[in-house]
């Protein structure tokens, strides 16, 4: 007895001196497609490395949603949730429920895109590590382009042009479910993206200036979103006012829309065994207003951040370390099709001969916009909420873009109220 219970307390002196805690962590994870059973994998192999256990605890896909359950955790200092995914847009204002990873990532924080480690530091302070990047991008039905003999269309309206004679052919020709569009209008962050690329796109500039200027009330601007707001039941389903990114890629997958705007994820699940549109489509950057006018890519991507009320800080910075490191983003690059943030894997064969994609996405992530969450700091989801509800009512045929707009900007300069 005495024997047995001196050999336990050695036993766990030697794993404290060692090192070797075994901790039980959670992760928050909202995830499309089949990235929870993928992230899961990789959970399971960081148990067995390290002894720990870690349990996802499942979100909502939908970002906005997301992030309203988080805020509600974080202030009321949740204990049970160790890392949190989080979103790019998110730092500035989730930074003082974070622990600081500088120190604890020095030595990695190189190998990723400055801009991308940049966007996770708000005064100094790193708070989330990178886990993946997005940048959307324009999916086309090659095989239907071909059968109606269209080009890509460069253009918006060369866009709807082609979705309306292709979506009309091939209705006559038996499938009624067919439609020419497909992208995000639910009113929330997706919707922001969507809708940011129209504006962008037609020389509308990006809401809210890099230096805090509310553009958003211009011509341009309105002509954007009054142009969106033509697709809507013509081209593109009326239910497309409550879709999010899995909503579209559904309709896309099962083969029933011509194009889709979506992020890097959507191509993997594209080309997957039981998709009905498995290498007959390829993507391209979306369209702008007209030739010569550059387009427009909302920055997107997600990250990996420590609740500063973790109980067990050092297994969660071993844990975000393994997820954010080059063996795990190259694998998630190969199956998932995620844009890894480290510089290196834009140069690994592998990754580029199983999603090209990938590697081809590079100049596109780097030329993105930004939404305005660096100027508008701890306002940014109210910014962006008026922002897709404005642009929402309009899809929906309540009040015009020119009134809608107008209306955002005086409610954008009241909460600005002076300064960000
Ligand atoms: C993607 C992007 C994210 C964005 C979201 C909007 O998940 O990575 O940044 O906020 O889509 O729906």
């Amino acid at each position: 007895m005495r024997a047995k219970s001196i050999l336990v307390s050695l036993l766990a002196t030697t794993l404290i001196c060692s090192g070797a805690f075994a901790a039980d962590l959670s992760i928050a994870s909202g995830d499309t497609g089949n990235g929870r059973e993928f992230l899961r994998k990789q959970l399971d192999r960081f148990e067995k490395e390290t002894g720990n256990k870690v349990k996802i605890v499942a979100m909502p896909a939908n970002s906005s949603d997301q992030f309203g359950q988080y805020r509600l955790w974080l202030a009321a200092g949740n204990t049970d949730i160790d890392v949190y995914r989080t979103d790019v847009i998110w730092a500035p204002q989730l930074a003082d429920q974070f622990l600081d990873l500088t120190e604890a990532m020095k030595d990695v924080v190189d190998q990723h895109f400055p801009s991308m480690i940049q966007s996770q530091t708000v005064d100094g302070k790193l708070v989330a590590m990178p886990m993946y990047t997005d940048a959307p991008a324009f999916y086309y039905r090659k095989d239907l382009l071909e059968k109606y003999k269209k080009p890509v269309p460069k253009t918006w309206d060369e866009m709807a042009a082609t979705a309306k004679e292709i979506q009309e052919g091939e209705r006559k020709a038996g499938n009624r479910a067919m439609y020419g569009y497909v992208f995000q209008g639910n009113a929330y962050e997706g919707l922001t993206c969507n809708a940011l690329e129209w504006i962008k796109s037609s020389g509308g500039g990006q809401i809210i200036e890099s230096d805090g200027t509310i553009s958003i009330n211009n011509p341009e601007a309105v002509t954007a979103v009054d142009r969106a707001k033509g697709w809507i039941d013509t081209i593109a389903p009326k239910g497309v006012l409550a879709y999010t990114e899995e909503e579209s890629r559904g309709v896309w997958q099962t083969g029933n829309a011509v194009f889709m705007r979506n992020w890097p994820y959507a191509y993997a699940l594209g080309n997957g065994p039981d998709s009905a549109i498995k290498g007959k489509f390829d993507v391209t950057t979306l369209p702008s207003s007209k030739e010569g006018q550059s387009s427009a890519a909302t920055l997107g991507g997600w990250n990996l951040a420590i609740s500063k009320y973790t109980k067990s800080p050092e297994e969660a910075i071993k844990l975000v370390r393994f997820l954010s490191a080059p063996e795990q983003q190259k694998e998630r690059a190969i199956e998932i099709a995620n844009l890894p943030t480290l510089k290196a894997l834009y140069d690994d064969k592998d990754i580029a001969a199983a999603q090209p994609v990938i590697t081809n996405w590079k100049p596109v992530f780097e030329t993105s916009v930004p939404r305005p969450s660096a100027p508008t700091k701890v306002k940014y989801n109210e910014v962006s909420s008026m922002f897709w509800s404005a642009v929402h009512d309009t899809l929906s045929g309540n009040g015009t873009a020119a009134d809608n707009l107008e209306l955002l900007e005086a409610k954008l300069t009241e909460l600005q109220g002076g300064s960000w």
